[in-house]
């Protein structure tokens, strides 16, 4: 027998209670029940969290709505929808989230990539713009699950890249990644401060470092905050640090005619413009992300600092 009263939180668990349940009937408490524990988007994560533990895709979610489900099912079920209510995210559960419809898993090591870091591999295509077969250089910087690198080098099919992070565990999920995506002959993973030890020249720095205030972290919403790790948020008292060390850092790396592309947290454009002047370099207009947010903001050698750094390299 399927339930008929409305669904309310008292209808999770699913197990227990002896009550029948279809994928549909239990697609439709999970979607109330989410929704009344504040879940943004109740429906689709439902739909997930149970095609998850039904080991099923989308178009079998629905040919099977009214399939009865066995009890393990419902414990499996009922253990994803538990984790969800307490906020983790989605992609967490699922321990994969697509980037640049790259399939990358996440761990609790990294960051789960989000779209408005597509806005840097545009970014950076355009600035590659008819030179995609050329054998280009790549640095990322803070990789996390390596899906700035790996975007990069799906597109680029003669580049090869270094990607660096100070946590050896993440640098562990993005070596992985590049395996499963046929990438790691083309990338090199170094765990290190910003770039430390990794000598240049590149064509193309990226960067999406951590820029959230430190003071501003407990605001944040809980899938971030108790989730994302500490050192993929954390940049200091101002948000700044990360790119500080960055601007040290990437006069020395760039290639002449390089680009230094990093994304930018909501406000931080001029700061990190007035960082990236001081060290010498040209910046560009940001890219605005699609809610209209500059989000890459784009740096190259100036001439002049240029000039110094083809004198200073052996002929
Ligand atoms: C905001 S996450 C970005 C991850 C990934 N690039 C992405 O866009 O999804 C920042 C990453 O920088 C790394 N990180 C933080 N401080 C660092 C440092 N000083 N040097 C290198 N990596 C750092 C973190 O471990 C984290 O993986």
């Amino acid at each position: 027998m399927t339930p008929t009263r409305r669904a309310s939180l008292a209808d999770l668990p699913l197990s227990g209670g002896g009550k029948k349940w279809t994928i549909t009937s239990a697609r439709q408490v999970l979607t109330e029940t989410l929704r009344q524990a504040g879940i943004d988007s109740p429906e689709a994560d439902a739909r997930l969290l149970i095609a998850h533990a039904l080991s099923l895709d989308r178009a079998a979610l629905t040919t099977n709505s009214e399939r009865l489900l066995r009890a393990e099912e419902i414990a499996a079920i009922d253990a994803l929808a538990a984790r969800r209510r307490k906020r983790e995210p989605v992609s967490r559960i699922l321990g994969q989230r697509e980037f640049w419809s790259l399939p990358l898993r996440v761990s609790k090591d990294v960051l789960v990539p989000r779209p408005d870091t597509e806005t840097l591999v545009e970014a950076a295509l355009d600035f590659i713009g008819v030179a995609r077969d050329r054998p280009l250089r790549i640095l990322d910087i803070g990789t996390g699950s390596g899906a700035l690198m790996l975007a990069l080098l799906s597109e680029l099919k003669n580049a090869t890249g270094v990607a660096t992070d100070i946590s050896a565990a993440a640098i562990e999920v993005a070596r992985g990644n590049a395996k499963h995506l046929g990438l790691s002959a083309r990338c090199g993973f170094v765990v290190c401060d910003i770039a430390a030890g990794v000598s240049g020249p590149f064509d193309l720095i990226v960067s999406n470092p951590p820029y959230i205030e430190h003071g501003a972290i407990a605001a944040l919403d809980p899938e971030v905050r108790d989730y994302d790790p500490a050192l993929a948020l954390d940049g200091g008292p101002d948000g700044l640090d990360a790119y500080r060390a960055i601007a040290d850092e990437a006069p020395r790396l760039l290639a002449p005619g390089g680009r230094l592309i990093v994304e930018l947290g909501a406000g931080q454009e001029p700061a990190v413009r007035a960082l990236f002047t001081k060290a010498g370099m040209t910046v560009a207009d940001a890219r605005p992300d699609l809610a209209g947010i500059p989000r890459a903001l784009s740096a190259s050698l100036a001439p002049q600092l240029r000039h110094d750094q083809d004198a200073m390299r052996p002929a």
